[in-house]
């Protein structure tokens, strides 16, 4: 996918750079990001809504990769980016990011982020629960300043991998649940705060997600709690954002669906479910993994091999759940070739081991792979999202670094840590005596 294809020499070749010459030149684990296929992403999202003429905003949630170059490419793209903490607000910010095109998620704000995101003029916050409701409109109003919200409403509606289910309870820590009444309760008393505007809604039903009826079913009920609002309150909703969740193509049985199709289904159930409302809301969506997912391939040296004779071979990487988490944490599974020998078939069954100290730490079962050797490139695909951002430090591993590739050309984005960065913050206590130099 993306501009991926094997040179001349067999060697993967991504944004015209020879993978194996970029392991040679900045080492591995490595993380490579496909520039030109995030911005084609980005893009599909925006002019498939263009083509349904609604009014819309694509947004990016910067959970899912989130660095100084990234805010700048969301940025030229003209996408509002969503953060969900003063360490992603801050990176934006750093970027140049304009704050009028920031928005703020989370179920826990704390007054300090509050205060930094209302200083800085964020566009709006996304108001998770009733004490979040509280302290904004005290915050806002000791700052003498007035703040845009929507409410994120918990729809009742979850949506997993391969099916979606409606659900009666509402047991999950985001949001005003929509059956319970919360969600009105919540708009009656926003109403009530004189600081605060209150813009409309919000919804996330789900990650990884292939199915659009999940999609439909959501913007179904919250169309009738929209309507509600007006008929009750005579509130109109400007803004209802129907969150992201858009899957993609890990693996071979996966079976997502385009940037369109997500769309096109979105607008249809708008114009069905909405259309009797005095105003038709703006559309948002803030897809994460669909713009970065597939952009991303981590390249790994291999190592050790072993022969667990008649069970099985691993095969161990020079990272793993330090650089990648999702294997462990999700059972995610992932495919991966050899970068260096990218047009030899398979004749073998291998599994690839991490590095960490943990019997789980690993990433692929079962995969198959020509012959591997020592010193063989294991590329593993679509490790865009949800990898660098949850990169980690366990076993004092140092994480490595992020490359941005385009037109043949490769630009550090994230420099590799470092061995003084693993100890850098670390204290020695002044009572643990002195070692002698
Ligand atoms: N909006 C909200 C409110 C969210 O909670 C999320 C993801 C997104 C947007 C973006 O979802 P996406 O389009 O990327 O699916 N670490 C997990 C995924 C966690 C997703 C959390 N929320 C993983 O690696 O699969």
């Amino acid at each position: 996918h993306g501009t991926s294809r094997i040179n001349a020499r067999g060697h993967l070749e991504i944004g015209g750079c020879d993978t194996v010459e970029l392991a040679q030149r900045y080492g591995t684990p490595l993380y490579i990001m496909d520039e030109a296929l995030i911005r084609e992403k980005m893009r599909a999202f925006v002019d498939a809504f263009q083509d349904t003429g609604l009014a819309f905003r694509v947004a990016y949630a910067s959970k899912a990769f989130s660095t100084l170059a990234m805010c700048r490419i969301v940025d030229e793209e003209g996408l509002m980016l969503d953060v969900v903490s003063e360490g992603e607000l801050y990176t934006a910010l750093s970027a140049g990011f304009p704050a009028e095109r920031i928005y703020f998620h989370g179920n826990n704000k704390t007054p300090q982020e509050l205060e930094f995101a209302l200083d800085e003029g964020i566009y709006l916050f996304v108001v998770d629960n009733f004490d979040e409701l509280m302290l904004l409109e005290h915050i806002a109003k000791e700052k003498e300043k007035r703040a845009r919200i929507i409410l994120r409403i918990t729809p009742g509606v979850e949506a997993y991998t391969h099916k979606y289910i409606q659900t009666g309870k509402e047991d999950s820590k985001f949001g005003f649940g929509l059956d319970s009444g919360q969600a009105l309760e919540g708009v009656r008393q926003a109403l009530e705060c004189t600081h605060l505007d209150l813009m409309g809604f919000h919804c996330h039903i789900g990650s990884q997600i292939f199915e659009t009826e999940a999609f439909q079913l959501t913007i179904a009920k919250m169309g009738q709690f929209i309507k509600t609002c007006y008929e009750r309150y005579g509130l109109v909703t400007r803004i209802f954002n129907t969150g992201g969740g858009f899957g993609i193509r890990y693996h071979k049985d996966d079976a997502p669906k385009e940037a369109r199709d997500y769309v096109q289904a979105i607008a249809e159930a708008v114009r069905k479910y909405l259309h009797d409302l005095p105003v038709l809301p703006e559309i948002w969506i803030e897809p994460g993994r669909y713009i970065v997912g597939e952009a991303g391939t981590t390249l790994y040296t291999i190592g050790a091999i072993k022969e667990v004779p008649g069970i099985r071979k691993y095969v161990s990487i020079d990272g793993g759940m330090s650089d990648n988490l999702r294997p462990a944490l999700y059972q995610a599974k992932y495919e991966a070739m050899l970068a260096n020998r990218a047009q030899e078939s398979a004749t073998e069954t291998v599994t690839i081991a991490g590095k960490a100290c943990e019997e789980g730490d690993i990433l692929i079962w079962d995969l198959k792979l020509p012959q591997v050797k020592q010193g063989d490139i294991l590329a593993v695909n679509c490790t865009g999202a949800y990898n660098f951002s949850m990169a980690n430090n366990y076993n004092r591993v140092r994480r490595p670094a992020v490359l941005f590739v385009k037109d043949g050309q490769a630009e550090v984005v994230v420099e590799r840590e470092t061995l003084q960065d693993v100890i850098a913050r670390d204290r020695i206590p002044a009572r643990l005596a002195p070692k002698k130099a």
